[in-house]
């Protein structure tokens, strides 16, 4: 759920005071709180985790979770040179960006023309180009079989109300045998506060209560919102797209990493996941 607004000053100034609902919220609703928000956000959320992203550097670097496990090591799309590679919820695209360094014809996607500004940016201080385009997760403006592999890290799939649709627009623009990789909080975490501390440590949510975490504005519009799935429907949508799951990596915290903030901390990390990152293939 969304970490302390305090981390948010930028949003909350230009969104206004919030408060949180559990109403059910659609598609459309959802797309169009994510722009808000991560259009508001996006300086905060950049000064909070650009560096640890590699946004600024030339190359961008390819990081799945807060946990710090990168491509470069865990290779979980394989051979990644000479494939064409969608990311979706690419913010400011270092994944991307990565990618494209390592010889592969990466393209972007994100619904906030603010995150992707800050892509634009990089881009343009390091001399290559990633096609970026702006679009909602749910409707992928591209061919059928257009793709050699899709990945997202923590973009697009946790804010989406119809996460299905997405598992089956990944699989329509997926060549046959192509991956689809992605990150998400781990389902688990639905039930602890956002707490980095003891108060985090406490369950207090139901993990079967499937309804979203929305925050609304004064005139009751929704401004930010989260989508919860559990472990199994998490599943059941990656198998109803017709794709194989091949692997769900639950990474552990490690000893080297003391960065703390949001729900993130070692105390935390060490005891219960915080990522989830589900890896799928199109059948052929
Ligand atoms: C936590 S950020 C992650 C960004 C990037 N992957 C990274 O690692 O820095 C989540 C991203 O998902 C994007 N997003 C949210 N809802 C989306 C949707 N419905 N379709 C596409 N992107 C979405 C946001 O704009 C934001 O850039």
């Amino acid at each position: 759920m969304s970490e302390q607004r305090d981390r948010h000053q930028d949003a909350s100034d230009a969104l206004g005071e919030a408060k949180v609902s559990r109403d059910r919220i659609g598609s459309e609703a959802s797309e169009r709180a994510s722009r808000l928000w991560w259009d508001a956000d996006a300086d905060d959320y950049h000064r909070t985790h650009g560096q640890f992203l590699g946004v600024d550097s030339d190359q961008g670097e390819f990081i799945w979770c807060p946990e710090g496990l990168h491509e470069g090591d865990m290779r979980l799309l394989g051979e990644v040179a000479g494939q064409r590679i969608l990311e979706i919820g690419c913010g400011s695209a270092p994944c991307s960006r990565w990618l494209a360094n390592q010889g592969a014809q990466a393209v972007g996607l994100d619904i906030s023309m603010q995150m992707l500004r800050y892509g634009v940016d990089a881009m343009e201080r390091a001399g290559r180009q990633v096609p970026l385009v702006q679009a909602g997760a749910e409707s992928l403006p591209f061919a059928d079989e257009s793709f050699d592999s899709a990945c997202s890290a923590f973009g697009g799939v946790p804010f989406v109300a119809d996460s299905a649709r997405v598992m089956r627009e990944v699989a329509r623009v997926l060549k046959p045998g192509g991956r689809w990789v992605f990150s998400v909080n781990h389902p688990m975490r639905w039930c602890f506060a956002d707490d980095p501390g003891p108060m985090g440590m406490v369950a207090s949510i139901p993990y079967f209560d499937r309804s979203p975490y929305v925050e609304l504005n004064e005139e009751g519009e929704a401004i930010y919102v989260e989508h919860h799935r559990t472990i199994g429907d998490r599943v059941r949508e990656i198998v109803a797209a017709g794709l194989v799951l091949e692997d769900i990596v639950e990474p552990d915290w490690p000893e080297w990493l003391d960065r703390e903030g949001g729900q993130w901390s070692p105390m935390r990390g060490r005891v219960f996941p915080g990522t989830a990152i589900f890896s799928a293939r199109k059948p052929g």
